[in-house]
């Protein structure tokens, strides 16, 4: 999956799914973020990597974190980046995703972050011949966020393991409790992925109608009740109900969705001493999770973001400049003997 061009040519160049990362594309990304994030602790926070490249961020859909994220993390390996969303563009005038494609090849993009309400359009994008780029999906409809999934383990890894965590095995056996709104969310799906890859065990809890279809094929368990769950989790992740895809009603009451599926101070008291929250934002405080939850010390929202540049940092690094060995001082070497 993760390889730069000029490499291997048969391995795709992309980043569409966690479900395609094996376990040593997932520990290199995670340890390559770990090197960027040593970038984000300087006075001056820019690598020359990426000087020269091009990296478009193509957003169909919101987005407040995931798309300064990327901006950021391209910002920082001195790429250059366009912006590009739907709204305010030629795309509400009904220009096709194809013609929007044949724009960006034309500009010379190296690589194309998109986010698109559509499961499956980043997969077309890679695949469709229209382009030349690398292809990054940072979201597509309810199906995948891999780069949500990386972030969130780097998080895990470092808050339950350590930032110096062994190769590999360090999230073996721990336990992660995914709650919410899981039918709708490309967040849960990346994250079974991703976490069943690095051997972590994840439990699902939602309401039964937010439950998808064909979920006992997925690596993970599910339970109804969060409460039982709780004293057993490593991590709690809780999700947001995404209203903008709902077409009917899949609970009775906000109130009684929050009681039963919401996590307030008292029920985080069930988590062991060590376990963390996280969410990947946006939260709705009061429905999904309290003020007092949010804001307490073992709430990681705020650090996902954080870490959410540098392993972005770490994904453009490998599919466009990066080799396995050339860690961050590395390319820095090499870029400075070539100046
Ligand atoms: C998520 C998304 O857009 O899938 N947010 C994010 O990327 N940080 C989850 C959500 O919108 O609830």
């Amino acid at each position: 999956m993760l390889c730069p061009p000029g490499g291997n040519p048969r391995t795709p160049r992309h980043l569409i799914s966690a479900a395609d990362l094996t376990r040593d594309d997932a520990v290199l990304i995670l340890d390559t973020a770990e090197e960027m994030a040593r970038v984000a602790d300087r006075p001056i926070k820019k690598l020359p990597t990426l000087r020269g490249r091009t990296v478009v961020n193509l957003f169909f859909e919101d987005s407040t974190r995931t798309r300064i994220s990327f901006e950021a993390a391209a910002k920082r390996l001195s790429a250059d980046v366009i912006n590009f969303s739907a709204k305010g563009s030629s795309v509400s005038k009904g220009e096709s995703l194809k013609d929007t494609a044949l724009t960006l090849e034309a500009m010379g993009a190296d690589a194309v972050v998109i986010r698109h309400g559509a499961s499956g359009a980043p997969y077309r994008l890679a695949t469709s011949g229209w382009i030349d780029s690398a292809v990054v999906n940072a979201g597509d409809g309810t199906h995948e966020h891999p780069t949500q999934a990386l972030l969130d383990a780097f998080t895990m890894r470092r808050r339950l393991v350590g930032a110096d965590a062994g190769l590999g095995r360090d999230l073996e056996g721990r336990r992660i409790t995914i709650v919410g709104d899981i039918l709708h969310s490309r967040v849960a799906r990346s994250n079974v992925h991703l976490l069943a890859t690095l051997g972590a065990h994840v439990t699902l809890v939602a309401p039964p109608t937010l439950v998808p279809v064909g979920v006992d094929r997925w690596p993970c368990e599910v339970s109804y009740s969060l409460d039982a769950v709780l004293p057993k989790s490593d991590a709690v992740m809780m999700l947001r109900v995404q209203r903008e895809r709902m077409n009917a009603a899949y609970f009775p009451t906000e109130r009684e969705y929050s009681r039963r599926y919401g996590l307030d101070g008292e029920r985080m008291a069930k988590m062991p001493g060590h376990a963390i929250v996280m969410h990947p934002g946006p939260m709705v405080r009061g429905m999904e999770i309290t003020a007092q939850v949010a804001d307490s010390d073992r709430c990681t929202a705020v650090e996902q973001v954080a870490n959410g540049v540098s392993t972005r940092m770490a994904v453009l690094y490998l599919l466009l400049g990066g080799s396995e060995t050339a860690l961050p001082s590395a390319a820095a070497r090499t870029e400075e003997n070539n100046a």
